[in-house]
């Protein structure tokens, strides 16, 4: 066990764990933040689908030794009240479905548009391929990128 310092959604969090520990399950179980999901567990589905400083990150391969000091950004973290541009263009275009891989597509879509806010077609195919749905509502994420980009 070790003590790790992590800034999640802005607010500072002490935890004692293993460091080999997925941050996912830290996240989920030590913090109680539920928004991000367990899919797969080895970076295959993007369910678990996190910023970290920015970026895009699978939460259930990154250990927690290697978020320390970094900022980390949950789906609840996104928005004060859920009005991120992405998640109103979600609703827009009524993605989900069931709504399982839904937090990990959005985490993925919002840190594509903090890089590139008028991506093409296939920047919008590379960043979200890593992000399966098995609900099939991939058009939909599309036209919900898309709106983002014309706004
Ligand atoms: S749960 Fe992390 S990528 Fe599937
Ligand atoms: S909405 Fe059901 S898995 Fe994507």
């Amino acid at each position: 066990m070790a003590q790790f310092n992590l800034l999640i959604n802005q607010k500072k969090h002490e935890v004692d764990v293993d460091p080999t520990t997925p941050l996912l399950w830290v996240i989920r179980d030590h913090i109680g933040l539920t928004g991000t999901k367990f899919g797969c567990g080895i970076a295959q589905c993007g369910a678990c689908t996190i910023h970290l400083n920015g970026n895009a990150v699978r939460s259930c391969v990154l250990p927690v030794s290697a978020a320390q000091d970094k900022e980390i950004t949950t789906i609840e973290g996104l928005s004060n009240n859920n009005d991120h541009p992405v998640q109103l263009a979600w609703v827009e275009a009524q993605v989900p479905q069931c709504g399982y891989c839904q937090s990990g597509q959005i985490m993925s879509a919002a840190a594509l548009l903090n890089r590139n806010n008028t991506p093409s077609d296939l920047d919008i195919d590379r960043a979200m391929k890593g992000n399966i749905c098995r609900c099939g509502t991939y058009p939909r994420i599309r036209k919900a990128i898309k709106s983002v980009t014309k706004q």
